[in-house]
């Protein structure tokens, strides 16, 4: 069943606030007397017309391997840093789309094929043989909707892929029913969305390495974004999780 399916008229729905709000302690579910169980800081409010409208949407979670200094690549495209890209992969149960920009789309389908193609076999990339995770997301894209957005990208080879010419064909996707989206990179993409206020959720995996030089995550920004800390976790390898929402998130049902 989608777990995005609308809920009884009745039942409670989350309003997000803090930090902007005057949060307190402890968690509620808006309208419940009960306490909230997510990691989220939650008030009572009836919503808007328009917080109405978010909060049916699904949302786009950009999740981002990172330099301590907010980079994503090196100088010359270098990715040799990220080690393995298992921390995305949390994520799958919660989405069914991915999006990605035009960039990086031809170097993730040659990844992600090369995988499908011969799950055993060393990839010339990095010399290694794939991960049971790695191989488990390769079989997870080649059945889930992919979108690029590029006005230049021509053929792609992925069956699941299509490409789309403008941002907004992704603010549409986002209107429609289903799951979460993943927003998979890379950095000029993820401006866009950030922009256009499209990105409800940043997963970024910070990385114990300053690269000094290369592309920036945020480098085309160009206004404030508030952000909330829903989590911060060290993980194995010296890496650090960070979860943030946007102070704008759609919620999820
Ligand atoms: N560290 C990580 O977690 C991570 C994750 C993913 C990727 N990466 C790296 O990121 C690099 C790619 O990033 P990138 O910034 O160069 O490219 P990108 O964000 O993947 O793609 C940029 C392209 O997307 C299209 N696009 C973006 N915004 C658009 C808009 N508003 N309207 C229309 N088209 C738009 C344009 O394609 P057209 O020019 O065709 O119109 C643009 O050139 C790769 O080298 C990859 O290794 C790193």
């Amino acid at each position: 069943m989608d777990s995005r399916a609308a809920p009884p008229q009745s039942e409670p729905r989350r309003a997000f606030s803090a930090p902007y709000g005057q949060a307190t302690d402890q968690f509620w579910m808006s309208g419940s007397s009960k306490p909230c169980d997510q990691r989220c800081r939650c008030v009572d409010a009836e919503p808007s017309i328009e917080g109405a409208k978010q909060m049916s949407q699904r949302r786009i979670i950009a999740a981002m391997q990172v330099s301590v200094d907010g980079l994503i690549e090196g100088p010359n495209g270098e990715v040799d840093w990220v080690g393995s890209w298992d921390d995305s992969f949390g994520l799958l149960s919660q989405i069914d789309t991915c999006v990605l920009g035009g960039g990086m789309y031809p170097g993730y389908e040659e990844y992600w094929l090369a995988i499908l193609a011969d799950p055993e076999g060393v990839l010339p990339l990095t010399g290694e043989v794939p991960t049971e995770d790695e191989i488990a997301y390769a079989r997870f894209a080649d059945q889930t909707p992919h979108f690029v957005l590029s006005s230049t990208l021509g053929e792609v080879r992925w069956k699941t892929t299509r490409v789309v010419r403008e941002v907004e064909a992704i603010r549409r996707l986002k209107q429609e029913p289903g799951k979460d989206i993943y927003a998979v990179g890379g950095a000029t993409f993820i401006s866009s969305l950030m922009n256009l206020g499209l990105v409800d959720e940043l997963r970024l995996t910070v990385r114990p390495i300053v690269l000094g030089r290369g592309k920036a995550l945020f480098k085309d920004v160009n206004q404030r974004h508030p952000l909330a800390l829903v989590r911060a976790e060290q993980r194995e390898g010296e890496k650090v999780g960070l979860i943030y929402q946007h102070a704008n998130a759609a919620t999820s049902d």
